[in-house]
């Protein structure tokens, strides 16, 4: 068995996790904002440490684990898919930094407009990876299979 796991190979398997992934935090960005609307500040504050957790443990976990060998199998299986894995690992790095970003801005800061507008970039480039990643490693590996 694939270091991985199995079922990031699979094109419907790996979709339904980046489905759950994205819905979970669109959910979670969604209570924080609530909080802060209604002034619940401890509320808020909890809810956004859980929210960086969930995108540590969530999104940033599943791009380790296709970068401790997915991917690297994906183009051994297809060379020409080289280029379009460089630019997939790209993304994984802007979730990375952005992260980063928040967790310093929350410690100096609190939660800031820069906070809640740096939460929803990361819904953004995460959505926005997803799709090219199942559009680059997927659909194109089924027409090259025909
Ligand atoms: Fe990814
Ligand atoms: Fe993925």
């Amino acid at each position: 068995m694939a270091k991985y796991g199995p079922s990031l190979g699979q094109k419907h398997a790996h979709h339904a996790i980046h489905e759950g992934a994205l819905t979970g935090a669109i959910q979670k960005t969604e209570d924080l904002l609530r909080y802060l609307k209604q002034g619940e500040a401890e509320a808020a504050k909890l809810t956004a440490d859980d929210l960086i957790d969930y995108w540590e443990t969530r999104i940033i976990a599943h791009a380790d684990s296709e970068e401790s060998g997915f991917y690297q199998e994906m183009v051994e299986q297809n060379p020409e898919l080289k280029e379009a894995v460089i630019g997939l690992k790209r993304d994984h790095d802007i979730l990375r930094m952005i992260l980063q970003d928040i967790r310093v801005i929350l410690k100096e800061e609190g939660i800031t407009r820069e906070v809640m507008m740096k939460f929803d970039s990361l819904i953004t480039v995460n959505e926005l990876h997803s799709r090219e990643e199942e559009r680059t490693l997927f659909v194109e590996k089924e027409l090259f299979l025909k």
